[in-house]
């Protein structure tokens, strides 16, 4: 007889070991691991044929698996839809997450009553009284609907009600106020929040559940709680602020039905989040034609955005200069700055630098490294770009200016918002276009833009 022992089993991962360790060599997270006895009927006794006792699995190939037609829950609200991949998809698990007051609750009042248009839907409300829900929702026009709604923070009724029910989506606004009553973890630790998403998790696949959780952010932006939940979930959603306007970017950071990176825009009013389908229009429009602007276009998720890089340069009165950057990344301006000082003979070493992207977006594309030397140049001989002008290249280290991909999609957003003049590198190869071409080799050629004595 084979003799029964425990073993030690990570409740992140479910990785074994047969003796307690403190981290877990498989997903490195501390103290996770729980002594669980071995069942030795179940076990496979060495050199017998292998055979266990559970009941074995009956195999399917994938063509045989036919299409839901109705496996996306469509709220009707594009921005929302199309960041979530076309959808909620049916059975999953996601997460909306944001700082404190950035919208979160007010997204999930308003996604849950278009999608309980059509489908069961019940929300859970952990923060607030019912009350206050009613408030809220009379005012974002929200309490008309088939929407069913619980101040009920216990997760194990949650769960069993609906188990019970079989609704199509619950909504849990917030799983760190949820609570297992069973537990001897805190509730809202880290321990309880694993275990809630946990079950959650078996109730979305098992009973083909969607759930839709709220969840809060910490001081560093990242999401409270271990970053195992964001492994957990199928779906992430960040809903960030911009500084201007009342702009809220809802963006998927991770997700299984769709792809990452997506963004939608809303616009917080009184009457609750408002879609803008028309962002571009409304960063091209608070556009300035100013010293120190250039207009550059960065894809975000599918779609290319319009974006104003605004510069800075002034003579230092400190004997180290100033670097203030935000929006992109400080190393790629200071590099900038340095290929047009080395080139170009202009002192931006002696001038205060001081370098945002409009609307609070953060850029990574080194095809905005043109637009970033303009910005920098034009700010430095106070003169504007040409007008309607957008900038597109990428800068070598040599000073060389290079082509970049996708130019034809920049070109035609851009041709939509009335903008007339190209800036790119000589070696772009473009379409035909009604604008205006200007084309430059190297950071040499960038000194006809401007009038210098
Ligand atoms: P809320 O959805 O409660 O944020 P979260 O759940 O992320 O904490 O949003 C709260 C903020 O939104 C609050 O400052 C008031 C504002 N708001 C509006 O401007 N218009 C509205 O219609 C609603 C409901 C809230
Ligand atoms: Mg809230």
């Amino acid at each position: 007889m084979a003799k029964a022992s425990s073993k030690f089993i990570c409740s992140t991962c479910r990785y074994t070991t047969p003796k307690w360790i403190g981290c877990c060599p498989n997903c490195n997270e501390w103290e996770t691991f729980a002594e669980q006895a071995s069942d030795p009927s179940a076990a496979v006794r060495p050199g017998s044929s292998g055979n266990v006792r559970a009941p074995s699995i009956s195999m399917v190939h994938l063509s045989s698996l036919s299409h839901d037609q109705d496996e996306r829950l469509l709220a009707n609200l594009r921005e929302w839809d199309r960041v979530v991949g076309g959808g909620l998809m049916r059975g999953s698990l996601s997460i909306v997450t944001g700082d404190p007051g950035i919208g979160k609750s007010t997204l999930m009042l308003q996604i849950g009553n278009q999608i309980a248009k059509e489908h069961r839907v019940f929300y859970f409300s952990t923060e607030e009284s019912l009350k206050q829900v009613k408030q809220r929702a009379e005012r974002l026009g929200c309490a008309s609907a088939q929407l069913l709604f619980s101040d009920e923070a216990n997760l194990e009724r949650i769960i069993a009600t609906a188990e019970q029910e079989k609704p199509d989506l619950i909504i849990i606004d917030s799983i760190q106020n949820c609570y297992l009553p069973d537990s001897d973890s805190t509730p809202g630790g880290v321990s309880q929040l694993r275990d809630s998403t946990f079950r959650l998790m078996r109730l979305a696949k098992d009973r083909t559940i969607t759930v839709l959780l709220s969840g809060h952010i910490t001081k560093e932006g990242t999401m409270a709680g271990p970053k195992i939940l964001e492994h957990m979930v199928d779906a992430v959603f960040y809903l960030q602020g911009e500084d201007q306007w009342q702009t809220r970017v809802l963006r998927s950071v991770k997700n299984r039905f769709g792809t990452i990176n997506e963004v939608g825009f809303f616009e917080m009013e009184s009457n609750g989040l408002v879609e803008v389908s028309n962002i571009n229009e409304h960063l091209v429009s608070e556009a300035s034609h100013a010293p120190g602007s250039a207009l550059i276009s960065v894809v975000e998720g599918s779609r290319p955005l319009l974006l104003e890089l605004q510069a800075l340069t002034i003579e230092s009165k400190m004997g180290i200069p100033q670097r203030v950057i935000s929006g992109v990344d400080h190393k790629q301006v200071v590099l900038i700055a340095a290929i047009l000082e080395k080139y170009l003979q202009v002192r931006l070493s002696a001038h205060d630098i001081f370098f945002k992207v409009s609307g609070g977006f953060k850029i990574k594309s080194s095809s905005a490294d043109l637009g970033i030397a303009l910005a920098l140049l034009s700010s430095y001989f106070q003169q504007p770009l040409p007008e309607k002008s957008i900038t597109l290249g990428e800068i070598s280290l040599t000073g060389q200016l290079k082509a970049i991909n996708q130019i034809t999609m920049y070109i035609r957003e851009a041709e939509k918002f009335g903008i007339r003049n190209l800036l790119l590198a000589s070696n772009q190869n473009i379409e035909r276009t009604d604008c205006t071409v200007k084309k430059f080799s190297s950071v040499y050629n960038l000194l006809s833009l401007f009038s210098i004595e």
